[in-house]
């Protein structure tokens, strides 16, 4: 089977956000008392689940293709990701719902929050901020209990084509026992992804790999309230 990378595929123009820790919990319905004891975050930007995953005794790791950047450079694009973030939602503001958030306001708050948090662990734990970027990752096989990946997946379908996920979850699944992924739907629009339901029949049917979609407790863009679940 070939699932290398398709020179169609682009990732340059990807925002860095900064998600927190309690997005994180509810995207991906974890419990925050009883986290899994090896944690990877998978293109996790500027966000602040590794610090305070790793402030709770957990041997959190984080990887992004952005972590090769000199500090001042990744802090620019990190800060850049909030502003932007806020244009996407104001274009398209018939898609969101503030029912998690309550106002807009309190969502750039906690992004802001989120984004000193990871700068701060950034500086104090360089080890645990892997530059890498799928659908190839420098860890031994089944080196996680747990692999999540927020808005990289299905979030930028409109650039990364069927086949290089297909690449990136048997990849993701190499390296951790289990795999969450949300959310399923296409940045701004929140239209579904097409090519979902053939990927989860050839991650089947091709590599092994038990996917299910999973409700959340947490709806921003209307109708993404569900992520998938994978296991190797
Ligand atoms: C929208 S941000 C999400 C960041 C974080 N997970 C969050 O939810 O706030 C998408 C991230 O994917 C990263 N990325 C882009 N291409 C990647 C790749 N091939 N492998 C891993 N991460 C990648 C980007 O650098 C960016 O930080």
């Amino acid at each position: 089977m070939d699932t290398s990378r398709s020179d169609s595929n682009k990732t340059d123009d990807i925002l860095v956000s900064s998600r927190s820790f309690a997005e994180y919990v509810a995207f991906f319905d974890l419990d925050a008392q009883a986290l899994p004891a090896r944690i990877l975050d998978c293109s996790a930007g500027a966000s602040s689940f590794v610090a305070e995953a790793h402030a709770r005794g957990t041997d959190a790791v984080a990887v992004d293709p952005v972590y090769a950047l000199a500090p001042e450079a990744l802090a620019d694009r990190a800060k850049a990701g909030v502003p932007s973030g806020n244009s996407m939602i104001d274009a398209n503001s018939d898609r969101f719902v503030f029912d998690w958030y309550q106002t807009p306001q309190r969502r750039a708050e906690i992004r802001r929050a989120a984004l000193v948090t990871f700068q701060e662990h950034h500086h104090t734990y360089p080890d645990r901020y892997i530059a890498a970027a799928l659908p190839e990752l420098p860890f031994a096989n089944a080196a996680f209990d747990l692999a999540l990946c927020s808005h990289l997946l299905f979030t930028w379908a409109t650039q990364l084509d069927e086949q290089w996920h297909l690449a990136a979850l048997v990849e993701l699944c190499r390296v951790a026992e289990e795999v969450r992924v949300f959310p399923l739907v296409l940045q701004g629009t929140g239209e579904p992804v097409e090519f979902l339901s053939n990927l989860r029949t050839r991650l089947h049917n091709e590599c092994g790999i038990t996917t299910e979609v999973v409700a959340v407790p947490y709806e921003f863009q209307v109708g993404a309230r569900h992520m998938l679940m994978l296991h190797g």
